[in-house]
């Protein structure tokens, strides 16, 4: 196939004056300009990850995170295979299309074998009339060796989100433990990116000490690593960590949130083909939060699925919404907020980035 598409260069320049828009006229034009970028290159299609957190159990000690391994206030609990395989059987006959399981983060090869063998059950029997390849498969279960991405790949997941959190790296050691680092991150990336996954990161917007110009340095590393997905979310602190004690005297939320719906913009109109998730986070700071995450430019949202009982327990941040609403009443919910703007909700399709497509038909 041929393309004439060449891979949009980056202007780091318009990204900071995204970035810096303040008036309710100039944060309307870069909404009306992400908007028309995502309807020209992506359609007007909303597509549907199905979430489960299928466990809580977590090695690492992230500084901002409410699951850290140190918290020990948390009830920590993991799925079985069949609940998991469950709630990926309703995901499917949901139309959902596409699932991401989600945990913390455990290397350990019990771990690791058991993710791999749920993948291989959620492919084999997800598949139908409706889906004949099976639901698509994504994975959120931290950074793993090489071979083990293989694994799972091999298994049949094919996206895979790891977020770098920041590309800077002073900012990146402040908020995580000394024996996790910006460059073994990095590392994990590319690692995706051999293993033939799709891949997806994102950063937290307005950490302390955060500015402008390092999140407009993230932007640059999204087009650099050639990154197909993308997630990000205002930093909200929670309250049994770290860090809910360290001043933020530049990230009123008010301001997280509005810099985050930004960054969404800023991605559409400098990555244009990527898919971009509405985060949950969005909507913790604001009722309608996801639906403005779709105007500003976002084309994914991630239901949740992880069963009401567990909900209470997969707590990152304070705040989190939809923590006692069932599935159904979830779906119906959803559907309403994207048809509230004006989008297409997208039935039994996988909704791959077309940027993928396009890395893969020119490599
Ligand atoms: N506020 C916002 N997002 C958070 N995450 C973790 N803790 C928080 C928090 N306190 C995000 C991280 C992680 C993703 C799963 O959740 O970016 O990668």
């Amino acid at each position: 196939m041929t393309n004439t598409s060449p891979r949009p260069s980056i202007d780091r320049d318009a990204i900071i004056r995204i970035l810096s828009s303040n008036t309710p006229d100039a944060i309307e034009a870069v909404r009306r300009q992400a908007e028309q970028i995502l309807l020209t290159h992506c359609g007007n299609k909303v597509y549907y990850r199905g979430l489960v957190e299928f466990s809580n159990q977590c090695a690492c000690n992230c500084l901002y995170c409410g699951i850290r391994a140190e918290n020990t206030s948390v009830r920590r609990y993991a799925m079985n295979e069949a609940e998991i395989i469950e709630a990926a059987q309703w995901c499917a006959q949901a139309g959902y299309g596409s699932i991401v399981l989600q945990s913390g983060e455990r290397k350990d090869e019990p771990f690791v074998a058991f993710v791999e063998n749920v993948v291989r059950r959620i492919k084999r029997e997800t598949v139908s009339t409706d889906l004949p390849q099976g639901l698509g498969i994504t994975l959120c279960v931290g950074e793993q060796t090489e071979a083990t991405y293989r694994r799972f790949r091999e298994a049949g997941a094919h996206r895979y989100l790891l977020r770098i959190e920041t590309t800077n790296p002073a900012l990146f050691a402040r908020i995580h433990p000394a024996g996790q680092t910006l460059a073994s991150r990095m590392q994990a990336l590319e690692h995706l990116h051999t293993a033939g996954f799709q891949v997806g990161t994102g950063v937290m917007i307005g950490l302390p000490g955060q500015t402008l110009d390092m999140l407009a340095d993230d932007v640059v590393f999204f087009h650099r690593f050639d990154i197909d997905m993308i997630g990000m979310g205002p930093y909200i602190p929670h309250a049994a960590t770290p860090m809910a004690g360290w001043p933020n005297p530049d990230w009123p939320p008010a301001r997280a949130f509005q810099t985050a719906l930004l960054m969404v913009a800023a991605v559409r109109i400098s990555l244009k083909d990527v898919n971009i998730a509405a985060t949950t986070a969005l909507q913790a700071m604001d009722p309608v939060g996801r639906e403005k995450g779709l105007q500003f430019g976002a084309n994914v949202i991630m239901p949740q699925l992880t069963p009401t009982e567990h909900r209470g327990d997969y707590l990152l941040y304070e705040n989190k919404p939809c923590i006692d609403e069932d599935k159904s009443e979830c779906r119906r919910c959803l559907e309403r907020r994207i048809q509230s703007v004006g989008r297409t909700l997208a039935i039994n399709e996988w909704g791959d980035s077309r940027h993928f497509a396009r890395r893969t038909a020119e490599a």
